[in-house]
């Protein structure tokens, strides 16, 4: 399942990263990639161990936790602390996969990816091109979100950055092991919360088929979740 999630940063919080940012030093984007990964990509990255990134990162999973769908759409167990990337005139990501293990460096901290996150950091008026291209069986879908906003993707998905011909496109990029690893176990569970969160918003918490619905909710959780 993709989803936009909006208005994950506040327009302040994406202006104060924003001048962190400005601030900071920028290195290759190839420090974090794989292999294949390095053969396709060109942007600039904040490096992961830099004071820079580690305030940044804080700011963007402070958020995520008092986001309810993320919770609720993600399922997260762990998350790899964001990076930053920037794409300037040119500058592009061809097509790859995500590495299917994440071990963050000079610790013992791994995650399995499940999920490929991109949080947008600049409007999209301020740069052409740098579209997401995320393939599924559906075909291609493109997402280009307000700053602030999140994108949601499975990490077995084929994806891309189109060239950026104007401007420059920055964003934090991250991946997360989810409780539920199968997606589309984790989209069942999405889609019976978010019609149980409707119902009692019209009802209420109280209403005995609510009541039955969240207990359904919880006990298919508690049959697919890893914690
Ligand atoms: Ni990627």
């Amino acid at each position: 399942m993709m989803l936009h999630i909006p208005q994950v940063l506040t327009k302040q919080q994406v202006a104060q990263c924003r001048q962190i940012m400005d601030r900071a030093e920028w290195v290759d984007g190839n420090v974090t990639s794989g292999h294949q990964s390095a053969l396709a990509k060109n942007n600039l990255q904040l490096p992961e161990d830099s004071d820079a990134a580690r305030r940044l990162g804080d700011l963007v999973l402070t958020a995520l936790e008092r986001s309810p769908l993320f919770i609720s759409a993600a399922l997260p167990l762990k998350v790899f602390p964001p990076l930053f990337n920037r794409y300037g005139e040119g500058q592009t990501f061809g097509t790859h996969v995500d590495n299917a293990i994440r071990a963050m460096r000079g610790s013992d901290f791994r995650i399995r990816t499940d999920l490929s996150c991109t949080l947008f950091l600049a409007e999209p008026e301020e740069y052409d091109g740098g579209e997401l291209i995320v393939e599924d069986t559906y075909g291609e879908h493109s997402a280009k979100l307000p700053a602030g906003d999140l994108i949601l993707y499975p990490s077995t998905s084929l994806h891309r950055v189109t060239p950026v011909t104007r401007g420059a496109r920055v964003a934090s990029f991250f991946w997360l092991q989810s409780m539920v690893r199968d997606d589309g176990e984790r989209t069942l569970l999405f889609q019976l919360d978010t019609t149980i969160q409707q119902l009692a918003a019209e009802r209420s918490h109280k209403d005995p088929q609510v009541v039955q619905l969240t207990g359904i909710y919880h006990n298919l959780l508690r049959r697919w979740a890893d914690s």
